[in-house]
């Protein structure tokens, strides 16, 4: 079973953002399936790179949106994405050193977050970014 399941209610109304929520949605979601049937290190090791790179990408698109529309809470929120990138890129390092495993608390923290972040923080742009006609 899906860890986390995209509906409707995750949309920002952005075409090209929820793109790029659902396919975080799909990597957190293969991450957990990975650790459920027990894959080795290789394979969650490449999962966890790809999740840190894509979330690397997608923040960095979210904030030239920002930055494009004059977003007023745009510090804020560009703090809550360094804070996650910093922790998963820590997970990541932790990981591959030895010193920590993938754990259900792990996938629950990184789904919890994803979607906290979109209802709450990104949720707060969309009104904006619509205004502002981003597409
Ligand atoms: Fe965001």
């Amino acid at each position: 079973m899906a860890l986390i399941v995209w509906n409707e209610s995750l949309s920002v109304g952005v075409a090209r953002i929820d793109e790029q929520h659902k396919k975080l949605v799909g990597m957190i979601n293969e991450l957990n399936e990975a650790m459920r049937k027990g894959q080795g290190k290789e394979v969650i090791g490449g999962i966890v790179e790809g999740l840190v790179a894509y979330t690397v990408t997608h923040f960095a698109l979210e904030e030239s949106f920002f930055a494009r529309t004059g977003y007023p809470d745009t510090a804020a929120h560009e703090k809550e994405h360094s804070e996650f990138v910093l922790k998963v890129s820590t997970f990541r390092d932790d990981f591959e050193a030895g010193r920590l495993s993938l754990t259900i608390d792990v996938m629950n923290f990184l789904s919890s977050w994803l979607k906290g972040h979109i209802n709450g923080c990104d949720q707060k742009y969309s009104h904006h970014f619509k205004e502002k006609g981003v597409k």
